[in-house]
């Protein structure tokens, strides 16, 4: 039996009818509320509102459970590959041995970025933020596409995907060298996805850069575990923007500028610069730890806390493991790793962040590690873009071939002045009204 629930306001009532989700997660279907009672829902951050049904990845964030279309992340992380699990997501089930092939040899055909648009990178100043140029980029690769996809089409959209997620490795590694002031390198076809990007990074004219298997693995895994994370701020993003038809390049250059905020993507820069920070004054962590919790808006812990996890982020866990596996492996002593685990165990026995249930994210432990395979800070922001590029092609992909595709439009509580009469300028006061603080 369908389920409902009655909402009462003002002597009257209206049932409204209750969506259930595969795993049970229950929502009330309000599309009608307004039409009906003259009423919309209020709820700011959206932390309590479902904007879609959607059939990608399923996140129970009381119990700490992550799964890529039905497949629990750990398993995927353990197993699987970052191309493989981005297939996943992409298309619904992990490819045959066949169709990995395939795939794979998409994205070496489509490595390549057009020579032309090497010239664009000369636009921007040599500190330009990374973020900005991906993001720029991004729109500009897609002056190079095709505008119109066949979107339902499984063979011509692999081939878009792969192209996109080829490409935008490409520009990232590119934009890295153009900061630096070292020659672009172009992409090799013997090297798989994550050892392919690291050549492109770090190879000289004189010496090939040969990553080491730990290096790969670790990165691979960090790219796995970004791929997706239903709807996010950034996967939002790039839903709404795709719901009013943009093209997929228009939709992802807006989910780059969400990502790159520091209390999204940006996390994993800033917890590391909270690291420098901490050692270079010396600062006890206890007492950054109370500054932390008196509101001192200079010193929020970067990589604590989650808008759905009020357990521990699974992703966090396995980052941390790997992260003593590969300083272990290259041999590398990170004095912030034991200063990051020190602050996390101090922040866990604190009454503050046990009753907020704020624990690790994602963004913690990240950043180490990718320090520790020679990432420069600036692009940590750039390596979780590119891990997410499949769960934005993915969800972009389910917002333009849906059976209630519609744009998206939210509505508001108007808060603003009410009817005033238009006054000329020479009539006017100048004294500016205080208004009303919008939430
Ligand atoms: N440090 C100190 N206090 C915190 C933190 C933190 N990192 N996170 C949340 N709180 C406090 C917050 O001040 C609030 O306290 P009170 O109830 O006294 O006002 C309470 O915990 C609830 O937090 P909130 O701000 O309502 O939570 P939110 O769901 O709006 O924000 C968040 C989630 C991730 C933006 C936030 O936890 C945060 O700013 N964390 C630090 C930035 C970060 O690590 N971001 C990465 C998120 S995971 C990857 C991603 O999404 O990209």
């Amino acid at each position: 039996m369908s389920k409902t629930a009655t909402i009462s306001y003002d002597g009257n009532s209206w049932e409204l009818p209750v969506v259930v989700g595969t795993e049970n997660e229950a929502g009330i279907d309000i599309s009608t509320l307004r039409a009906s009672t003259g009423l919309i829902t209020l709820d700011s951050g959206y932390g309590n509102t479902g904007a879609c049904q959607s059939n990608i990845t399923f996140i129970d964030g009381e119990q700490g459970i992550l799964r890529y279309r039905g497949y629990p992340i750990d398993e995927l992380a353990e197993r699987s590959t970052f191309i493989e699990s981005a297939y996943l997501l992409i298309f619904g089930e992990l490819p045959t041995m066949a169709q990995a092939q395939e795939f794979s040899d998409l994205l070496t055909r489509h490595q390549f970025i057009h020579e032309d648009m090497l010239h664009h990178f000369d636009g921007f100043p040599h500190d330009a933020p990374p973020m900005a140029i991906l993001s720029a980029m991004v729109n500009a690769l897609g002056c190079y596409q095709p505008l119109f996809l066949q979107i339902e089409d499984d063979d011509h959209f692999a081939e878009v995907a792969a192209r996109l997620m080829s490409k935008v490795r490409t520009i990232a590694a590119a934009s890295y060298r153009k900061t630096i002031g070292r020659p672009i390198n172009y992409p090799r076809s013997d090297l798989r996805y994550t050892a392919n990007f690291l050549h492109m990074m770090f190879s000289l004219p004189y010496k090939p850069y040969e990553p080491s298997d730990a290096a790969v693995s670790a990165l691979d895994k960090l790219l796995l575990l970004h791929a997706d994370h239903e709807q996010n701020c950034s996967t939002s993003t790039v839903r709404m923007v795709g719901s009013a038809q943009a093209t997929l390049h228009a939709s992802i250059a807006a989910g780059v500028c969400a990502l790159w905020g520091p209390l999204h993507g940006g996390a994993n820069t800033a917890v590391i610069k909270m690291l420098q920070e901490l050692q270079a004054s010396g600062e006890k962590l206890e007492s950054f730890v109370e500054r932390v919790k008196k509101g001192d808006k200079n010193a929020r812990l970067m990589g604590f806390g989650h808008r759905v996890y009020k357990n521990f982020d699974p992703r966090a866990n396995i980052i941390k493991r790997a992260c003593d596996r590969v300083l272990d492996t290259l041999g590398i002593h990170d004095p912030q790793l034991e200063l990051a685990k020190r602050l996390e165990e101090i922040a866990l026995k604190d009454d503050y962040f046990v009753s907020r249930k704020l624990y690790p994210n994602v963004d913690y432990y990240s950043g180490i590690i990718m320090k520790a395979i020679g990432i420069p800070v600036d692009m940590f922001t750039v390596m979780f873009a590119i891990g997410r590029l499949p769960g934005w092609i993915a969800h972009w992909r389910e917002v333009r071939t849906g059976a209630s595709a519609r744009i998206d439009r939210p509505r508001q509580i108007y808060t603003g002045p009410t009817l005033r009469k238009y006054v000329d300028i020479h009539g006017r006061n100048g004294i500016v009204t205080p208004q009303k603080k919008a939430s």
